[in-house]
């Protein structure tokens, strides 16, 4: 659908069939026909209009580059249908807009200038206040630096950290871990130690003696979901200031903690020795290339220059609606909305496995939007991703080199009300394709 529209075939205006129908046609579950709507509708292609049907949005289609430039999914593989996606579709564009219309209404000439390589002030002072009331960090706005995302914000201090170096530097990073991240940090210069990650997070007493520095995702770990335990958290700071090691804390999934309160970041604990870096892919959505990084004064310093000589800064508009969007209180408000509704699929989707998959252990769900399975059998659990992406969930594989594999499944993409329909789809593959 994404080719007829971007090459004409379906023009601007033409209804689609509705996707009761177009699933009874491509005989698929009803769900997977919505969810890529859904995902159309999201990357401006299709509009959907309660009542007036999904239609080919106005301005979509035939483009120069439709002919010179791949598909999406063929040039980068990373893209959509990511299990660990927020849900787009929720994306506060009213506020966003209002947050938009403010800054322009109101910002004068000269802020529209080429800004600080560091941020612009303002928003560095919205997030260390955030960052202070939410995450207990312990980072003064000058020592907050803008980025892109959290992937540029590991980038820039890996680079960082090569250059104050004089050579490639050894990054221990948890195993499992991102599979998309292990490209750029070697790119940026990074030699990767994988260390095993258990029940309480990454095993400290396994850390290379010789790492410069480690990659953690303390909040929520990608994939297995376990939250750094308090002891972990008290080793990691105590291995960093025995070896001068610096810690890079990966904030993933802080903002979604379900069932208590929540933990309070790294970085609070040694200010000095950690680098936090977070960003607004999983609280608003990736496409807006919107993060943080607070660290160590000279990391902030170095990470700002290689900014500068990099690509001069992120963009302006979109740190002054980000910073009026804290400062008035909307996407607080979001978060709290949001925590609501991914609780409500998370709860359906762990309630759906356990009747229909019984065989299946369920980790890592008390933060985040995916969560961790385990099969009785220890084996190979791509079969089981495919049956799940067949049956409309967002799912992937993992095979890490330590400990068991499993499958990371989604649900924030999942309205609850589907859950159910998509599990018993599930079931249904796997009794016929991959058991026995
Ligand atoms: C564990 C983890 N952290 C961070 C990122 C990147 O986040 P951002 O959009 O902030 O660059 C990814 C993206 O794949 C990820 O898997």
């Amino acid at each position: 659908m994404r080719n007829a529209v971007r090459s004409g075939r379906l023009v601007p205006g033409a209804r689609l069939p509705a996707t009761r129908d177009l699933a009874r046609d491509l005989g698929l579950s009803r769900g997977v026909v919505v969810e890529a709507y859904e995902q159309l509708v999201a990357e401006g292609l299709l509009e959907s209009r309660t009542g007036a049907g999904t239609r080919v949005a106005a301005g979509a289609g035939r483009h120069a580059s439709a002919e010179q430039i791949p598909d999406e999914p063929h040039c980068w593989p990373h893209y959509g249908h990511r299990p660990t996606s927020p849900d787009l579709g929720a994306f506060p564009r009213q506020a966003w807009l209002a947050a938009v219309r403010h800054v322009l209404a109101t910002l004068p000439n000269d802020a529209l200038d080429y800004g600080d390589p560091g941020g612009v002030p303002a928003l560095r002072r919205e997030l260390a206040a955030y960052l202070g009331r939410v995450r207990a960090a312990d980072a003064p706005a000058e020592l907050v630096m803008i980025v892109t995302g959290v992937a540029q914000g590991l980038s820039l201090v890996v680079q960082a950290l090569v250059r104050d170096r004089g050579r490639r530097v050894v990054l221990a990073v948890e195993d499992p871990t991102s599979a998309r991240q292990i490209p750029l940090l070697r790119r940026a210069g990074a030699d990767t130690v994988p260390v095993p990650v258990d029940r309480e997070g990454i095993v400290v007493g396994a850390l290379p003696g010789d790492a410069d520095a480690v990659l953690v995702t303390p909040a929520h770990q990608y994939p297995t979901g376990v939250v750094l335990s308090p002891a972990r958290r008290a080793a990691l700071v105590e291995w960093a200031a025995r070896t001068g090691a610096l810690v890079l804390e990966d904030d993933y999934d802080a903002e979604f903690r379900f069932d208590c309160d929540p933990v309070g970041c790294l970085q609070g604990l040694a200010p000095d020795r950690v680098v936090l870096a977070g960003s607004v892919s999983k609280s608003l959505v990736p496409g807006l290339r919107l993060g943080w990084i607070a660290a160590p004064p000279r990391v902030a310093r170095a990470v700002r220059t290689a900014r500068g000589e990099l690509d001069l800064g992120s963009p302006v508009i979109d740190q002054y609606a980000l910073a009026h969007l804290i400062a008035a209180g909307a996407y607080d408000r979001h978060l709290r909305r949001m925590r609501r509704e991914y609780r409500r699929r998370r709860d359906a989707l762990v309630g759906a496995l356990a009747e229909h998959l019984p065989w299946i252990t369920v980790r890592g769900i008390s933060a985040g939007l995916h969560l961790y399975a385990e099969t009785d059998d220890g084996g190979d659990p791509s079969g089981l991703a495919e049956a799940a992406r067949a049956a409309g969930l967002s799912a992937e594989a993992v095979t890490p080199a330590h400990g068991p594999p499993g499958l990371v499944i989604g649900f924030a993409r999942l309205p609850a009300h589907r859950v159910t329909e998509a599990v018993r789809a599930l079931a249904g593959n796997v009794g016929r394709d991959v058991r026995g």
